[in-house]
């Protein structure tokens, strides 16, 4: 029996390099954490895969260790939240409960070629106006249909009802309720959202969408809201009800409290993605944005949301680190890059995955600019920090033009916003104070904010949003033309990653 009295909630964040727990009492507040990572598989260039049965077995763990550390059991946990990498596609034997091949992780190129022939004549833009997104080889749908068609015999088990898809909220939520012992098989709209098989109006699979991408109906799961009991766990959880599921980025816009119509906030894990809530009515993008659902509680009207999607961001810190050698520890950059005053003429261009927002080139690839024998390993860790704040910029240009709304602070959050150099960059180059809040583990709380609400540990958005305080705020500081002439130099260099894969 759960004992709802404790009000303990707890939030599984399954990320593109690790698997996290967290607990959180009554008041938003950490009790309890535990991380592991899981390994990142790179088959071939542009290709990046993940093992599923991997990934669940981290998830156990990180929830044992949560427990104990929190020196509880599962019966004084009131809720389960989970909050996931979007996009990465799995696809498992419904009988064994085994994964038929590795998970295409969302970063992974190889459907590049396959959304080209989807677009036709119409392009990257034909399916834009149902789903809210370009056709890139970002989303979910054309990763199953490579999978379906690339997997011997695989299309023919999928017809046949063996085989079951999902994002990992699905793999999770259904090994959490049982797996082949009767495990849900669900997602949330969120989720859903980002497979280009789902109606952003009807929030349900869309037939015209699926038989365009040649995916059976067989293999998909029921869409449901992200904030409803789906199934009560099994397992290290036993008895808890499994509350909630949102993409991770949706979460962390719950966590920060972006209720409001107009609030934003920038994530900065991976990749780093900026949401900026535009309320019950979807908004078209132009310039380059993704429409999406921001999150849907329960019954309640769903509320939509603009994205800018930056595929690299914190993962090119990691290159900097594991390929190049240049630095040990991720935290010594920030030392580094302080070590110079400036990035000599640098500019890093991160295009491993091509460039998502707002360019959605897939013929684009990483460059460095701007060399000469003055350049250090130190000017460059400055380039690779400031990589990451331009990127940011040309997202808030593009979500200022598509929707109207000025944005006049942002709340940011994720690993990369402890790197203060980074953060006055960002401020600097945005021209806009930039604001950490107290708990900057906004994703997970986000998830263990809508299992609480879906079972009755919070009542309303009022009471979650004035748990959220300030903690760290930076200030702009660069002059203008400054600003100005390095934003130029910045986009010229990215004009240079632009076509190196024909
Ligand atoms: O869309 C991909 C995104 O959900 C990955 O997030 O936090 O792993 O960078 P993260």
């Amino acid at each position: 029996m759960t004992d709802h009295a404790d009000g303990y909630v707890a939030a599984i964040d399954q990320g593109t390099t690790s698997s996290r727990c967290i607990i959180f009492d009554r008041d938003g507040a950490i009790v309890a954490v535990d991380q592991r990572e899981h390994r990142q598989i790179f088959p071939q260039p542009g290709w990046v895969e993940h093992d599923a049965a991997e990934i669940w077995a981290k998830v156990q763990a990180v929830v044992a260790g949560a427990l104990a550390r929190a020196g509880l059991r599962a019966g004084q946990i009131s809720a389960l939240g989970i909050t996931n990498q979007r996009e990465t596609t799995v696809l498992w034997d419904r009988v064994t409960g085994k994964p038929v091949h590795n998970a295409i992780v969302w970063q992974d190129t190889r459907t590049a070629a396959l959304c080209a022939e989807l677009g036709g004549p119409d392009g990257q833009d034909r399916f834009r106006a149902r789903t809210g997104l370009p056709l890139a080889s970002y989303f979910s749908g054309p990763k199953v249909a490579w999978l379906l068609d690339r997997v011997p015999g695989l299309r023919a088990r999928a017809e046949r009802g063996e085989i079951a898809f999902g994002t990992i909220d699905s793999w999770l939520v259904w090994n959490l309720t049982g797996g082949t012992d009767g495990g849900r098989h669900v997602t949330d709209v969120t989720n859903a959202g980002r497979t280009l098989l789902m109606n952003l109006e009807t929030l349900q699979w869309d037939p015209s969408l699926l038989s365009a991408m040649d995916v059976p109906e067989a293999v998909l799961p029921e869409i449901r809201s992200s904030a409803e009991v789906y199934g009560t766990a099994v397992g290290v959880l036993d008895g808890v009800p499994v509350a909630a599921a949102l993409g991770d980025q949706h979460a962390a816009v719950f966590g920060q409290a972006c209720y409001a119509v107009g609030t934003a906030k920038n994530t900065y894990g991976t990749g780093s993605f900026l949401l900026l809530n535009t309320g019950s009515r979807p908004v078209a993008s132009k310039h380059g944005l993704l429409t999406t659902v921001g999150y849907r509680i329960g019954g309640e009207a769903p509320v939509y949301c603009l994205e800018g999607s930056i595929a690299t961001t914190g993962a090119l810190v990691q290159w900097f680190r594991d390929q190049l050698g240049l630095i040990r520890t991720a935290d010594e950059i920030e030392t580094l890059a302080a070590s110079v005053d400036d990035n000599g003429g640098a500019y890093v261009v991160p295009a491993f995955s091509g460039l998502f927002a707002p360019y959605w080139r897939p013929d684009a690839r990483g460059v460095v600019t701007g060399l000469t024998r003055y350049v250090t390993k130190a000017h460059l860790a400055r380039a690779v920090l400031e990589a990451t704040g331009w990127q940011t910029r040309e997202v808030v240009d593009a979500m200022q033009q598509d929707s109207g709304v000025q944005i006049t602070t942002l709340k940011v959050d994720g690993g990369m916003t402890g790197n203060d150099l980074l953060m006055q960059h960002q401020a600097d180059v945005l021209g806009v104070p930039v604001i950490r809040p107290r708990v900057s583990e906004t994703t997970c709380l986000g998830a263990a904010y809508a299992a609480g609400l879906a079972t009755g540990v919070w009542n309303d958005l009022d009471e979650l949003a004035a748990h959220w305080q300030p903690d760290a705020e930076w200030t702009p500081a660069m002059d203008v033309s400054v600003r100005e002439r390095e934003y130029h130099h910045w986009r010229r260099a990215v004009e240079r990653s632009f076509g190196w894969i024909e």
